[in-house]
């Protein structure tokens, strides 16, 4: 059936006569690249299905509510809207095989997901990891985030558990760049910037009274924002060696000379992987649109309007990514959503603010 029509999205129990469903998912991978693969089966399938990680983009467990799979459906529609040619799809499907969702952060989701688990065995799952664990308490004890401890447990009092869950992605996604060539891109100044960018975006979004939901995803925005630069740069080193080069002598943006070099720039690049994976909606729009809010549209706050000023923000704080001329604002976008003037009020309370 899928040669004659190839499906957007395959969803797949385990569990098939005949076949198993890893196996049927590997098969979709090798032979459609650009169809999105989800795996719909039970919590109780829960270690078979961290072992299809890779077969499949992303987890649905078996009941679940209408809106996850109808939210399933509409962030492929984001990513096809994004990316309408298809080699640009396949382009993305083959950055898409050199890097993985950490298994502890799907780990994360489906404990977070279900209402009995304790925080207790939450932080447990975290400190299986020695590696994670390290990584996060070195964040979490920063100056940046102003905490002093050495226990999992009270960073998650402190953060909420959201913000540990993308802490974990973001972690464990870059990490995996860590002995990559990156075309001269810096992978701990794009980790600084994107953090700061993160904490920002929260500020932000909590200073204009978002709700709960819209503050964690307006961290998380910011703090996946520009991993689409990640995935162009490691791979095509050199290319975005010659991105960089032409950005800093045309004093231009680094994603317009993406779109001249590759065709399409880090935002698209990085929210389709984010779409894949899963993300919420809200996230992976933040970063398909932070450097152009307005094609979001509508007239109320959302998570893409902190992430797009906090970017600016940091920048403009001389805390950048080295060298690079500080992104546009759209002030008609921001004027539209009723923050004309708040730029200069988010400032002096990022000013104000030390920790998280
Ligand atoms: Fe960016
Ligand atoms: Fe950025």
């Amino acid at each position: 059936m899928m040669e004659r029509t190839p499906f957007d999205v395959v969803v797949s129990d385990l569990r098939m006569p005949g076949m198993n469903g890893v196996e049927f998912l590997k098969e979709v991978r090798e032979r459609y690249p650009l169809s999105t693969r989800i795996i719909y089966s039970s919590y109780a399938d829960q270690q078979v299905m961290l072992g299809g990680a890779g077969k499949a983009h992303q987890f649905l467990p078996k009941p679940c509510p209408t809106e996850w799979l109808r939210a399933a459906l509409q962030r492929t529609a984001l990513i096809h809207s994004l990316l309408p040619d298809p080699i640009m799809r396949q382009k993305v499907a083959k950055m898409e095989r050199v890097v993985s969702l950490p298994a502890l952060y799907l780990q994360l989701v489906r404990q977070i997901q279900s209402v009995e688990t304790p925080i207790g065995a939450i932080a447990a799952t975290v400190s299986e990891d020695l590696g994670m664990t390290a990584q996060i308490l070195k964040i979490v004890n920063s100056a940046f985030f102003g905490l002093s401890t050495s226990s999992i447990a009270e960073a998650i009092s402190h953060l909420g558990l959201e913000t540990l869950k993308y802490l974990v992605l973001a972690v464990g996604v870059f990490s995996q760049f860590e002995s990559r060539k990156l075309g001269g891109l810096s992978l701990s100044t794009l980790w600084q910037h994107s953090t700061r960018t993160a904490h920002a975006a929260k500020l932000i979004a909590k200073s204009e009274g978002a709700a709960k939901n819209q503050v964690e995803d307006s961290f998380a925005g910011g703090l996946l924002h520009d991993l689409g630069k990640l995935l162009l740069a490691s791979q095509y080193p050199e290319l975005y060696e010659t991105v960089g080069r032409n950005a800093r002598e045309k004093n231009a943006e680094w994603f317009v000379e993406e779109r001249n070099i590759f065709g399409f720039d880090h935002a698209q690049v990085g929210s389709s992987l984010l779409g894949l994976w899963g993300l919420p909606l809200t996230v992976v729009e933040a970063v398909a649109y932070h450097h152009s809010p307005a094609k979001i549209g509508g007239r109320s706050f959302v998570p893409v309007a902190a992430v797009h000023a906090a970017n600016l923000l940091v920048q403009t704080q001389r805390l950048s990514h080295g060298g690079i001329p500080s992104p546009q604002l759209d002030r008609d976008y921001l004027a539209n959503i009723g923050c004309a003037n708040a730029l200069d009020r988010w400032r002096a309370e990022l000013d104000n603010a030390p920790a998280i």
